[in-house]
């Protein structure tokens, strides 16, 4: 019997993984874990507890029968997977941010030792990027990748999701044009930091990868680039400004729920389609738990370690998701 904790499970993507485990792996226990569990509404079917990954013994206070700590939170990553890999759990992460990342890889040799496997890059982006990537660069090993997020505004957003990105504004300059299927079709995509363009030119063939993003409303994307100018970001970034721009980003919805990924080589594009990016980022995330059994142990990211479309395909079929074209996986 397994015994899955999900920290941060109440949050947007948490709570969608912690259900999602519930029925994908039915005979594990699921615990959902944060600084304030009383204040959000139970997840079916978990049981809830209070951690603090500010505090630098949190593992040491959770349930000795933990044997998978997913992460869903984001403060203190590297710190929480260093003591999950030391106690030989397996731990995984759904960080968008290269810096996160980039500190849980010099992991790896821990988790070798004690036989615990990392998996990182995990979710809708990165993580169906990753693995669209990977099928592209499986057939055009040295592919140039271009990788474009076209989110909901009208979608719900976590606040540590809309932290994040708020932080990447005005950091990456450029933008591009990318096909959307429909109904979103040829959009202006705009650079933006997602970490999968850090990781995959190391872990795939690929010779370079840029990520980028819009939204499925044309006007707000156009806002969003405006705020990526260094002076506006900045000004974006002060705390008092902040505080009121996430509460307006929270009550504005005008725009749908739906979202796409698209990952482009020079004549060939893939993509990934549906509704809800936190119910797919936390669909991804359980389905990535189920296949842990199967890996060595180790830290890896989702395409060093699992066959695209074969885990695409699984994700589709269990969100109501479309996987376009639908290559074959030969
Ligand atoms: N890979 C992808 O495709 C993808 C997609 C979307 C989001 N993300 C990432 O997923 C993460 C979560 O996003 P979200 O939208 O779910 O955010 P969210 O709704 O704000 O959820 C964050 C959760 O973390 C908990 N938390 C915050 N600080 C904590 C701490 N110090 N200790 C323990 N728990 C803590 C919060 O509960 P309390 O406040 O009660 O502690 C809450 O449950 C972010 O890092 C975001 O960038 C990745």
């Amino acid at each position: 019997m397994t015994t899955v904790l999900v920290i941060g499970g109440y949050g947007a993507v948490g709570r969608h993984t912690a259900t999602a485990l519930t029925r994908l792996l039915p005979d594990a226990t699921v615990l959902t874990a944060g600084r304030r569990p009383e204040r959000a509404a139970p997840v079916a079917g978990t049981v809830a507890l209070r951690l603090d990954t500010a505090d630098p013994d949190a593992m040491d206070a959770a349930p000795p029968d933990v044997d998978t700590v997913v992460m869903c939170a984001s403060h203190e990553n590297a710190r929480i997977a260093r003591a999950c890999l030391e106690r030989g759990i397996h731990y995984l992460d759904v960080s968008a941010s290269h810096p996160v990342l980039a500190a849980i890889e010099p992991l790896d040799p821990t988790a070798r030792r004690t036989g615990a496997t990392a998996v990182l890059s995990v979710g809708l982006m990165p993580g169906v990027s990753n693995l669209l990537a990977r099928h592209l660069t499986d057939r055009h090993p040295g592919a140039d990748l271009r990788i474009s997020a076209l989110l909901g505004s009208g979608d719900r957003h976590g606040p540590a999701a809309l932290e994040w990105t708020l932080d990447g504004l005005g950091s990456l300059r450029g933008s591009w044009t990318a096909d959307f299927p429909a109904p979103y079709g040829r959009r202006t995509v705009h650079r933006f930091p997602f970490s999968d363009q850090y990781t995959l030119p190391s872990t795939t063939g690929a010779a370079t990868a840029a990520t980028g993003l819009c939204l499925d409303s044309r006007p707000v994307t156009h806002l969003l680039r405006a705020a990526g100018r260094p002076a506006v970001a900045r000004f974006l970034r002060r705390p008092d400004v902040r505080r009121l721009l996430l509460a307006a980003l929270d009550a504005a919805h005008v725009g749908g729920d739906g979202f796409a990924v698209t990952v482009q080589t020079e004549d060939t594009t893939v993509a990934f389609t549906g509704r809800d990016q936190s119910r797919a980022t936390g669909l991804a995330t359980a389905l990535a738990v189920t296949r842990l059994p199967l890996l060595n142990p180790g830290v890896f990211h989702l395409d060093q370690v699992v066959e695209p479309i074969g885990f695409l395909g699984e994700l589709a079929t269990h969100g109501s998701f479309t996987l376009h074209p639908l290559p074959s996986a030969s």
